[in-house]
């Protein structure tokens, strides 16, 4: 993989030039309903765009189906797509993800740009090659590895962006400090310099982060990026990336389900990657010996930024039915990467179900 992410000082000028690099004959830019609301007005009246054909979908994550990548490759079709066009996706993860699969699909393959709007997106979603849509009921069931043209990153986008969508980009850079180093690490959870001030500006009513630095984003993408480029389909270090994500991503559907009392109701994936976070942590202590002193801090800034999610003890058999089905397993055991220290990774590790029992225990109480 090339080094295609660039953060951006002058969108105008920097879209331009790599519009131009792709030498296409047409240009359609993706958007969900947001990101056509308050994205692209930002990028509108820019020259190089100024004949860009716009396709909207929904959005949310319920929208990232079969029936919006039908709407859009219906949409190229319609306005005039050929083989030579190109695809600017500016969004959060779910228009990255769906608009690379579209691109990555129609007439085998059409170039695209990813210009990532949320934060989870610019960190994680819109890096790597990773494109799909959900499937039957499953995440990303559905999908390429495909990557796109170049990634362009302005953070200015975050400004509309909401305080949990913030929170929810955040607890992949919390995981990027992880597995990266101490010092990238303690930058993030320095809880006595409140890295994570997020302020509410009562004129435009949106709440906007104030003080998660650029270089700090920076850095978090430079993770991603050192770990997709050593091995890009994920035979082995990639691994690496869902530190936090076998209990997050049960807790995220259990939440999903939700409850008929209104205990549990969705979540944003990042809330759901701090809670695993929290366990794997705890599992990484007992099975790998991680500091308890780092680990305690960790859990401490997740539980003061994200709260706590009221799961009991009822939901242990649902949680470990749902990490058994998780794809990232083989046969019957429940895969986890865990940590030895910050950086020390240690990929295919199992535990037993009274481990995982346990590590959830420390999650309610702990
Ligand atoms: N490909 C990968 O490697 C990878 C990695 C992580 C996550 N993902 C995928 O990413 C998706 C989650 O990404 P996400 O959190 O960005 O979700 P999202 O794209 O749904 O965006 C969250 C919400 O923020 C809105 N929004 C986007 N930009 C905005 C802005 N600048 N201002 C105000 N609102 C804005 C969106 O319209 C949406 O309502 C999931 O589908 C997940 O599977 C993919
Ligand atoms: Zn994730």
């Amino acid at each position: 993989m090339h080094n295609n992410v660039i953060f951006v000082s002058d969108m105008a000028s920097q879209i331009s030039k790599a519009i131009g690099e792709c030498r296409a004959d047409r240009l359609f830019i993706l958007t969900d309903s947001t990101t056509e609301q308050v994205c692209l007005p930002v990028v509108r009246d820019f020259d190089c765009l100024h004949d860009a054909k716009s396709i909207s979908i929904p959005a949310g994550d319920t929208n990232k189906s079969l029936e919006a990548v039908s709407h859009v490759w219906k949409e190229l079709q319609r306005l005039g797509a050929t083989r030579h066009s190109l695809l600017v996706n500016l969004g959060g993860g779910m228009v990255t993800d769906l608009g690379g699969f579209v691109a990555s699909t129609f007439k085998r393959g059409i170039s695209y740009i990813n210009i990532p709007t949320t934060l989870l997106s610019m960190v994680d979603a819109s890096v790597g090659g990773k494109t799909g849509f959900n499937f039957g009921g499953l995440k990303n069931e559905i999908g390429v590895f495909s990557e796109p043209h170049c990634v362009l990153i302005d953070t200015q986008f975050l400004k509309t962006l909401d305080r949990e969508n913030i929170l929810s980009g955040y607890a992949e850079m919390l995981k990027h400090g992880l597995i990266s180093d101490v010092p990238t690490w303690a930058e993030l959870i320095d809880i006595d310099h409140s890295p994570l001030t997020i302020e509410h500006s009562e004129e435009r009513s949106q709440w906007s982060m104030v003080n998660v630095q650029c270089s700090m984003i920076e850095r978090s993408v430079a993770v991603k990026q050192r770990i997709v480029t050593e091995d890009p389909k994920e035979q082995g270090l990639r691994k690496a990336l869902n530190l936090g994500h076998t209990i997050g991503h049960a807790i995220e559907s259990l939440a999903m389900s939700g409850t008929a009392d209104g205990r549990l109701k969705p979540i944003l994936h990042g809330y759901a990657v701090a809670y695993g976070l929290i366990c794997e942590l705890y599992l990484s202590v007992v099975k790998a010996g991680f500091p308890t002193q780092r680990m305690r801090q960790t859990v401490r800034f997740i539980h003061e930024h994200y709260g706590r999610l009221p799961i009991t003890c009822d939901d242990y058999p649902a949680l470990l039915q749902l990490m058994t089905h998780d794809k990232k397993n083989t046969a019957n055991d429940i895969n986890f990467t865990l940590l030895g220290d910050i950086g020390d990774i240690r990929i295919n590790q199992t535990a037993t179900r009274q481990e995982i029992e346990e590590a959830l225990d420390f999650y309610r109480e702990g």
